[in-house]
Formats: C-alpha cells, sequence, structure tokens
C-alpha cells in the first residue's frame, strides 16, 4: 500500500502547510501589495522552492532603427520610438498585424523583441525574481529570427545578440563575493535561432558550439566545457547532490536541421548525444539524484506530424520512460505557445527492432518555426490524442466525478454490491496507465516566449523542498564539490550489447538485436519518481507571468504626449521604465479551471482528459437541440467545454479575443 494514496487530502494539506513556509506566498509580483512579500519571501538562507524558466527573448536591437524610419515615411516629426504604436493602434482596432509596434515590441506580431523589453525584463527580473529562485532554466533563442531579407543576419549578430543576452543574465545574478561569481545557476540550451544557418547544426566540436561556450563560459560548469565543444550539450548541478538540470542539444533531434539524421545510426550526432543522455541519467541514479530535463526544440508530436527526428523521439521517450525514478521534469521553448504534452511510453517500437519508425511530417514550416496557422492545428491535434487516452470507469457515486476518484483509493470505495466489479474496472484502467500514478506516461512542458508572438512571458516554477532544508546551496561550493566521478558503463544495462562483439559483425539472420543499450527501468523497489508522486523535488505548480503590452504601450504613449506636451519647460528625457511590468496571468493551483493539486504526471493525464471531454471529431455545432426545459440550446458558446477553452486561451497567452477563439474551436 502506498501511504500517499491512503492519506486523507486534509491531512496532507495541513502536513504541508507546516513543512514549507514559503509554499503559500504571495504570487510574485502580482501587485503593489506584493512587493513586502517578495522581500520576506526567501529564509536568508536555504532554497526558495522555485526557478525561473524563460525562453525566446529573441533581441532585435536594430528593432527601434527601423522603427525610425518606418516613422520617417509617413510623420517625419514625431518622436521616433514613441509614436508608433500610438498611431498604429488607433488604425488598428484589433491590435493585430504587421507594423503595429509598440515601444517595448510589438504584441502579436512576427517581430522580435526590441532592447527595451530586454532591458525592462531584466529589470523586473532583478527587482521581483532574483532573489526568489534557486536557478533558472534559459531555453534559447536569444538572437532575432532570420525573417527580414533586407536585414540578413551575421555571423557576428548572432554571437553578439548571444553575448547580449548572457550580460544580462549576468548582470542580474552575478555575485562578486560567491564562489563561483553568481548567485544562483543559469542554465542555457541552443536555440535553433542561436545558429548561422538558423536550424543547422553539424555535429562537434564545431565553430558555434565553441562559440556558445564563450559565451556561456559563465553558465556552463568548468568540468562540463569540453562536453559541450563536443556536442552542445551539458549538466549543470544546479543543487549539488540533489538535482541536475541536462541541458540538451535539440539540434540534433530537429528534424529541420537538415545537417544530421536522427538517433539511430552510431555515426550521427543525435546517436551520441543519446548515449551520453543516458549515461548522465545513469550516473545520476547511481548518486540517488535527480534530474529535469531542458532543450529547446520539444519532442512535439501528434498525428504524422512530429518536430523531432521519429528515431530521436523513440530513443528519448524509451529513456524518459526507464529514468522515470530520476526525471522530475522536462521543460522546452520553441513553439511559443503554452502547453504541454504527453509521451507514451506503448508508443515506443525500439526496444525489440529498431527499423521503420512510423512515417512522419515535419511540424515546423521550411524555415524551421513553428508557424502561426499550424498553432491553432496542432493544439487541436493534441486534444483529439488526448480524447482517446483510457478512460477511468463511472464512479457509482456520481458526487464527485471519476477522475478525482481513480487515483484516490479511500474515496472509490463504492457501494457494497457493485464493489468487486467496480473495483476489477479500476484496477484494468490503472493498468493501462501504468499503474496508480500513470507511469505509462511522461510531461514535458513548453512555456511560450519572451518574444511577443502574444504577450511576453515568463514562468516561475515551484517546486517541493521539503527535507531538503540542510541542502548545500550552489552560490556557496565550489565547483570541484560536483565532481561526477566516472561510471563504467559497460557492466550493467538491462539489453547489453557488448560493443566489441558488435564491431566484429553480426553473426547469421537472427533477430537483429538493437545498436544502443536499452537503460535498465528504475529498481522493483524504487518508490514512484518526483514525476509521479510528490516528494522532495516534486514542482507543485507554476506561474505564468506576462506584459500586457497593449495596456503598456499605450500608456507609454500617453505619457510620450504629456512629456512632449511639458517638454518646452525641459523636464528633460522621459522615463518610461517604470509602466512595465509583468503580471500574473494564471497560476496551475489556485486557479478556477485547472485547480491542479501538483505538478505530476497524474495531475496533468487529469487535465488532459478533462481538455479533451467531449471531443468530437465531427466539430458540428447542434445549437438547435432542445435542451430538457424545452429550450433552445444557445450557440456553441454554451457548449463549449471550458477547459479546453481556457488551454487554447492560455496557448496564446491570452492575447486572442473571443471570436478568434471562437474560430479556431471550429
Ligand atoms: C539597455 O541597457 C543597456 C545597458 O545594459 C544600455 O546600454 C542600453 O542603452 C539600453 N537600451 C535601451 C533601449 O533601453
Ligand atoms: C512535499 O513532499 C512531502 C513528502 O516527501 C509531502 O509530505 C509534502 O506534503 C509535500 N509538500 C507539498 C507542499 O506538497
Ligand atoms: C490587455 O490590455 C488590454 C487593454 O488594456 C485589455 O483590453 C486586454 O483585456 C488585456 N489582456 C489581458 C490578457 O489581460
Ligand atoms: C498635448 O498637447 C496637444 C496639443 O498641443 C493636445 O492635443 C494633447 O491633448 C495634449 N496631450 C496631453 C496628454 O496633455
Ligand atoms: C460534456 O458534455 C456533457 C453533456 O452535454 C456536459 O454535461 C458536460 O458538462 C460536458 N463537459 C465539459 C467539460 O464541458
Amino acid at each position: 500500500m502506498i501511504p500517499f494514496l491512503s492519506l486523507p487530502s486534509a491531512v496532507l494539506l495541513a502536513a504541508c502547510a507546516s513543512a514549507i513556509p514559503v509554499s503559500d506566498q504571495q504570487p510574485l509580483g502580482s501587485g503593489v501589495s506584493s512587493d513586502a512579500d517578495i522581500i520576506s519571501g526567501r529564509p536568508s538562507r536555504g532554497l526558495a522552492g522555485r526557478f525561473l524558466h524563460i525562453t525566446g527573448t529573441g533581441v532585435y536591437p536594430n528593432a527601434a532603427q527601423r522603427l525610425r524610419s518606418a516613422l520617417a515615411d509617413y510623420s517625419p516629426d514625431l518622436h521616433p520610438d514613441i509614436h508608433y504604436e500610438s498611431g498604429t493602434d488607433k488604425d488598428d482596432a484589433c491590435h493585430r498585424g504587421k507594423g503595429s509596434a509598440g515601444y517595448f515590441g510589438a504584441q502579436g506580431t512576427e517581430c522580435d523583441s526590441p532592447l527595451t523589453l530586454i532591458n525592462q525584463t531584466f529589470r523586473w527580473i532583478d527587482q521581483n525574481l532574483k532573489d526568489q529562485v534557486d536557478f533558472v532554466i534559459w531555453t534559447g533563442d536569444s538572437a532575432r529570427h532570420d525573417n527580414d531579407e533586407s536585414i540578413p543576419r551575421t555571423e557576428d549578430e548572432v554571437i553578439q545578440l548571444n553575448d547580449l543576452t548572457a550580460d544580462k543574465f549576468y548582470e542580474v545574478f552575478q555575485k562578486k563575493d560567491s564562489p563561483r561569481g553568481l548567485s544562483v545557476p543559469v542554465v542555457p540550451t541552443i536555440g535553433n535561432n542561436d545558429i548561422m544557418p538558423h536550424n543547422i547544426m553539424k555535429d562537434g566540436p564545431n565553430r558555434w558550439t565553441k562559440r556558445l561556450s564563450d559565451a556561456w563560459s559563465k553558465f556552463i560548469p568548468e568540468h562540463q566545457r569540453h562536453s559541450f565543444v563536443e556536442g552542445g550539450w551539458f549538466t549543470s548541478e544546479v543543487i549539488p547532490n540533489k538535482l541536475a538540470v541536462i541541458s540538451l542539444n535539440t539540434m540534433y533531434f530537429f528534424e529541420s536541421n537538415s545537417a544530421v539524421d536522427g538517433c539511430k545510426s552510431k555515426s550521427e550526432p543525435g546517436f551520441e548525444h543519446m548515449e551520453w543522455l543516458r549515461v548522465q541519467l545513469k550516473i545520476l541514479r547511481s548518486r540517488d539524484m535527480k534530474a529535469i530535463l531542458i532543450g529547446h526544440v520539444p519532442p512535439a508530436r501528434s498525428g504524422p506530424k512530429r518536430s523531432w527526428d521519429e528515431t530521436c523521439w523513440q530513443k528519448y521517450t524509451l529513456w524518459v520512460h526507464q529514468f522515470r525514478d530520476v526525471i522530475v521534469g522536462s521543460v522546452y521553448g520553441h513553439m511559443n505557445i503554452d502547453h504541454f504534452m504527453l509521451q507514451d511510453s506503448h508508443k515506443v517500437k525500439i526496444a525489440d527492432t529498431s527499423d521503420n519508425p512510423e512515417s512522419s511530417t515535419a511540424l515546423d514550416d521550411h524555415s524551421g518555426e513553428f508557424s502561426a496557422l499550424s498553432r491553432s492545428s496542432y493544439l487541436s491535434s493534441l486534444r483529439k490524442d488526448w480524447s482517446k487516452l483510457p478512460s477511468p470507469p463511472k464512479p457509482k457515486s456520481n458526487k464527485a466525478d471519476s477522475l478525482e476518484e481513480w487515483a484516490d483509493d479511500d474515496e472509490f470505495v463504492p457501494t457494497d454490491d457493485d464493489r468487486h466489479a467496480q473495483k476489477s474496472k479500476k484496477k484494468r484502467f490503472l493498468k493501462k496507465i501504468g499503474g496508480p500514478f500513470a507511469e505509462r506516461y511522461s510531461v514535458t512542458l513548453v512555456s511560450p516566449s519572451l518574444v511577443p508572438n502574444y504577450f511576453p512571458t515568463l514562468r516561475i516554477v515551484e517546486y517541493n523542498i521539503t527535507g531538503l532544508e540542510d541542502a548545500a546551496i550552489w552560490s556557496d561550493t565550489q565547483e570541484e564539490y560536483l565532481e561526477v566521478e566516472s561510471l563504467s558503463d559497460d557492466d550493467d544495462d538491462a539489453v547489453s550489447i557488448d560493443k566489441k562483439k558488435k564491431k566484429k559483425k553480426k553473426k547469421g539472420g537472427k533477430k537483429k538485436p538493437p545498436n544502443f543499450k536499452v537503460p535498465e527501468p528504475p529498481s522493483k523497489s524504487a518508490p514512484p519518481g518526483p514525476a509521479y508522486s510528490n516528494q522532495p523535488l516534486t514542482w507543485l505548480k507554476y506561474t505564468q507571468y506576462f506584459a500586457n503590452l497593449t495596456t503598456i504601450n499605450e500608456q507609454v504613449s500617453t505619457a510620450s504626449e504629456q512629456s512632449d506636451n511639458s517638454s518646452v519647460t525641459g523636464t528633460g528625457k522621459p522615463n518610461f521604465d517604470d509602466i512595465f511590468s509583468f503580471e500574473v496571468e494564471y497560476d496551475t493551483r489556485d486557479d478556477h479551471t485547472y485547480k491542479m493539486k501538483d505538478l505530476t504526471v497524474r495531475s496533468f493525464f487529469k487535465l488532459a482528459t478533462r481538455i479533451a471531454e467531449n471531443y468530437s471529431s465531427k466539430r458540428k455545432s447542434n445549437s438547435n437541440e432542445i435542451d430538457a426545459e424545452g429550450k433552445k440550446k444557445k450557440k456553441k458558446k454554451s457548449k463549449t467545454n471550458q477547459v479546453w477553452r481556457t488551454f487554447l486561451q492560455r496557448a496564446f497567452v491570452g492575447f486572442l479575443d473571443d471570436d478568434e477563439l471562437d474560430d479556431i474551436e471550429t
């Protein structure tokens, strides 16, 4: 019997309230009143129980210049950076379309981030988050996109933009008197726009792994730099001896990288990368440590569409499943829409034969970007996938919904007569999903970007720090502390293919064994990992922040008009910096719709099931249906699954209005 399941929830709640003093702090930076809480939120020493995830900063320092020349065409006298937005805003009430670039960026466009947005984002992090997070995950795309034929990117510019962004992190998190020069570890990963030409990366060492290793010298641990130069991947032990963040080089998995070919052939960097990852996870398991996986392009896969080469997806999903006792979770960027995905280990076909992966097409378009057009259909196809998830047996008592009950042994006990039938139905269901913790699945989180494709965003993830009160703090330790003893890799894997024997060529026409080692699963006695049951390092919730550039840019316009009018009196250059701020978009736990009690796979399984509820492939509105009271049901809206609706709305960072969301739904 698993103790967690038999605990009544009230006891659990009480336990966590007393165990973690900071777990119920005010949302960070949610308003003026919370500033005080922020300051007092973190114990003077020890872990804060939070990390920051930031992705797709995509700085474009020339934006202001471009704006200025665009302005000069029609209104040469206006103050350059400022009036642009107020002008187009009036023209374009739906605040979309090209050219609506505001002072802090052009929300809802494909434009990159002006320096003003970068500067103010880091100022905001400095003032609101700096001392509130234990580490920073930075999932790539720091250079602008290659989307302007008249100003092609140059190698120098790409390097410069990477340097600039790295400097920003350094400025905020530097700590002169600490052994490592930083207050918290920052873990970067390579984005498809951080290299030249974008998407294309050959095996390493190459000039991009070398250059980025220089740009990120403060963030890549010394003893990992060699590994990074070799392949663009590395491990950072963000809580010494407890937790490592593994930075993957997803360029080697990416369908749009035409310089490589998947993870199946031993000569491919993707193959080598998977081998490296397997060994890392194995070492961490042997040290009783946990891992977070990060990368830029996520392992998106829905219907026949894929972001990764299928052979890489297969291995990754297998690895993640076999190391489910080690992996806490995984976070990615690239897609610019806020969502999550479930990896289904039943889709892994490579453990027996490595041939014939399912045919697939790239999710990303020819330029390697995940286009706005394909986003809606991708989200719909995710919902369709989720509609096929095993569904829990219907509860006899209809007071609570079955999803809440299936995991809760105590509550699930039905009335006497159908006890047996229900029990075996439940058993079958649990077997289908890999037991009470849904271990058949793993979860990938994708955060939207800072680049305002919709609104600029940041994410704070909170994790369980019970029992970690005495954990060593990264900034207090020397790097030597982290030295990982190398582990012999030849001994103990489940399907161990002796490399030397392999080289002597296969003998006979027997069934071909895989040309790689299948990682061992967790030991039989191992309890479920932190991704599956709430324990130290388990993710408890995340808070999604966004900056409403519509409001902010409008306020800048107003302020600039005022300052223009008063400039006769010579008050000097106006300061718009204080106008910029992030606010909470939503929070997975204290939320009316998601209401997730934690971020375990089980919780995401439930959420996915709720999002998929009432999915109909026909997508026909039954607007003329007559309901019980004889009234005509009101159009689609009242019929819409509100969880799905909310998921969609959040995917686009709250930027789309109701009509636009309706269009996606139908
Ligand atoms: C951004 O900050 C840098 C210093 O970090 C400064 O040199 C630059 O002028 C700022 N740019 C804008 C547009 O605020
Ligand atoms: C953290 O995990 C422990 C179990 O190790 C659990 O008792 C506690 O309730 C969890 N804390 C939170 C805030 O969920
Ligand atoms: C952003 O601000 C605009 C204008 O103030 C407002 O209409 C809109 O609802 C806001 N969006 C969000 C997601 O808060
Ligand atoms: C600034 O002055 C112009 C006329 O010179 C006026 O139309 C505008 O309303 C004024 N703006 C503010 C914010 O006072
Ligand atoms: C699904 O449809 C049923 C019947 O129309 C309805 O009662 C239920 O609320 C719907 N579920 C969601 C999540 O919208």
